[in-house]
């Protein structure tokens, strides 16, 4: 597996932190999702909790490659009220026909990222090869950085597809 790519989006700044450093720690190249219109200040908090309540699909911007040039994708999300945050739904539901296999690190309060992996299994009709939940304190603190290395060999270290059969998805805690 030669060609690993990373996706994120982030509204806040803490994916886009964890999103910078596994790039550094893998030399994998970086793409964003963005907002088409930004979610600032108040009112970018009503549209957050609106989209995520009626499962909208927000307009985004992304200017990477296409995900087929890519033999597995890590993609970066925040989770929003328990789910998947709109943007990356909005774009996963653009993009699935091409995306590759893939493994997901969701950053969040606290809880409610296994919900937001399981949309994103949803949208996507595919499993995740690898999931990491990452504490936003943690990242912000600059302590993510074993759970990154951890994922990082995992993704390497993980046969071919058919190894990836089990039931039991492989989580970094
Ligand atoms: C509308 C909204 C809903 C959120 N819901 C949750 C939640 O259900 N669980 C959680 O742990 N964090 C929740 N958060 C916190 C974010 O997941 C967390 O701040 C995350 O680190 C933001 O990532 P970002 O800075 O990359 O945007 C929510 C944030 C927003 C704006």
């Amino acid at each position: 597996m030669n060609r690993i790519g990373i996706v994120f989006y982030s509204r806040s700044g803490t994916g886009r932190v964890v999103a910078d450093r596994l790039a550094e720690l893998t030399r994998w190249p970086v793409h964003e999702v963005r907002d088409a219109a930004p979610r600032i200040g108040l009112y970018g908090d009503l549209r957050c909790i609106v989209d995520s309540v009626f499962k909208r699909k927000p307009a985004f911007r992304y200017a990477g490659p296409s995900l087929d040039s890519y033999d597995h994708v890590v993609l970066i999300t925040p989770v929003w009220l328990r789910s998947l945050a709109a943007p990356m739904r909005a774009f996963l539901d653009t993009e699935r026909p091409l995306l590759p296999a893939y493994s997901v690190i969701c950053v969040m309060s606290g809880y409610g990222g296994f919900r937001a992996v399981d949309d994103i299994a949803t949208v996507t009709g595919a499993r995740p090869r690898s999931i990491l939940l990452l504490k936003q304190y943690d990242v912000l603190a600059g302590e993510s950085d074993a759970a990154l290395c951890r994922f990082k060999r995992q993704i390497l270290t993980a046969g071919q597809a058919s190894d990836w059969a089990d039931p039991v998805l492989p989580a970094v805690d």
